[in-house]
């Protein structure tokens, strides 16, 4: 074991029981379902990486090709001088287009709670941009937080939030985040958000149904993940990947789905399966214009541009916190 690794303890602190409270309540439930946070140890991520590097999975791609085609655009719309936070900025590979199209950024605020991945993002993004003034937080960014105060005053904050990961939060969830960036940035503050669009089915089932088995050796790798940190029994052998749109709801689901009756042992709780019974691990909503517009509106934003690609398969938005903001529960 390196120095690095952390020393395995019996973990009996009130956050890791508050986890497995909430996982007994999802496996418990009518309809059974586990957070997809656990989709992303080392593996997980590792295989999210792969995922955005298939012919099927559009998003990533798309994104990144709007910031290049339109990225002088974006950047005088977000004027010169910003500080940039991004929550949740991973090991921060996006946000350095970002940080180059823009007119003297004066700060990088990456928000995450990995505190590897926040350390290691801040070191690279310090040493490429010697000029912007790097000021990591360690932190949960669903919860609120106090923004650190960079030297020099930015004439602009903007949230970057790329990668369509608003569309994992329930609507409700998806409102609260963003009056939680609200809250966060004050008057005049800014939020640059990738949102997936809405589209016909077959093209976004083949993005999360990719041929070369990606996608399904993400969703299965969460119960190897869940055996090791819960203790758990599941049998990789008896749950199958399953990915689909569901139009009324404007998502794609993915679940496991049991290929037989069996019981599953996971941190002091058994759960029955019958045979084609699922957990649902990840909803990933897709947004018309329409309905992203009024999710805007209900979290005290105005809608100030958006940008597609040619096939208006992903959009870039830029939302304006509009003056005299409050907030009203
Ligand atoms: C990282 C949440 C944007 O929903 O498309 C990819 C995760 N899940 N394939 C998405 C994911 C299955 C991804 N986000």
């Amino acid at each position: 074991m390196s120095a690095t690794e952390p020393l395995p303890v019996n973990d009996q602190t009130p956050e890791f029981q508050d986890e497995i409270l909430l996982l007994h309540q999802g496996l418990l439930a009518e309809r059974k379902w586990i957070s997809s946070i656990y989709f992303y140890d080392t593996e997980g991520s590792r295989l999210f990486e792969r995922i955005t590097e298939q012919p099927e999975y559009y998003l990533t791609r798309t994104e990144l090709e709007i910031m290049r085609r339109r990225g002088d655009e974006i950047a005088s719309t977000i004027g010169r001088e910003a500080m940039v936070i991004e929550p949740g900025s991973g090991a921060g590979e996006k946000v350095g287009l970002l940080l180059r199209m823009l007119r003297r950024p004066v700060a990088y605020v990456p928000v995450e709670i990995s505190r590897n991945h926040l350390e290691a993002s801040a070191r690279v993004l310090a040493r490429e941009f010697p000029a912007v003034e790097v000021l990591p937080v360690w932190a949960d960014f669903t919860r609120p937080l106090d923004l650190p105060q960079p030297l020099r005053p930015p004439a602009r904050r903007v949230v970057y939030f790329p990668g369509s990961t608003l569309g994992n939060f329930e609507p409700e969830g998806a409102v609260s985040l963003l009056r939680n960036f609200a809250t966060m940035l004050g008057a005049g503050g800014t939020v640059l958000i990738g949102v997936d669009l809405a589209k016909n089915a077959p093209v976004l089932e083949a993005a999360y149904n990719d041929a070369a088995g990606v996608t399904a050796a993400f969703n299965r790798n969460m119960l190897t993940h869940l055996n090791r940190r819960f203790d758990a029994n599941f049998d990789l052998m008896g749950f199958e990947h399953l990915a689909f749109y569901n139009e009324a709801e404007g998502r794609i689901e993915m679940h496991l789905r049991s290929l037989r009756d069996q019981i599953v042992d996971i941190a002091g709780a058994r759960v029955n399966f019958v045979s084609g019974e699922t957990i649902h691990t990840e909803s990933s909503y897709k947004y018309t214009d329409a309905r992203f517009a009024a999710l805007v509106a209900r979290a005290g934003f105005r809608l100030e541009k958006t940008w597609k690609d040619p096939a208006g398969l992903f959009s870039i938005r830029y939302l304006i916190l509009e003056p005299g903001y409050e907030i009203t529960v």
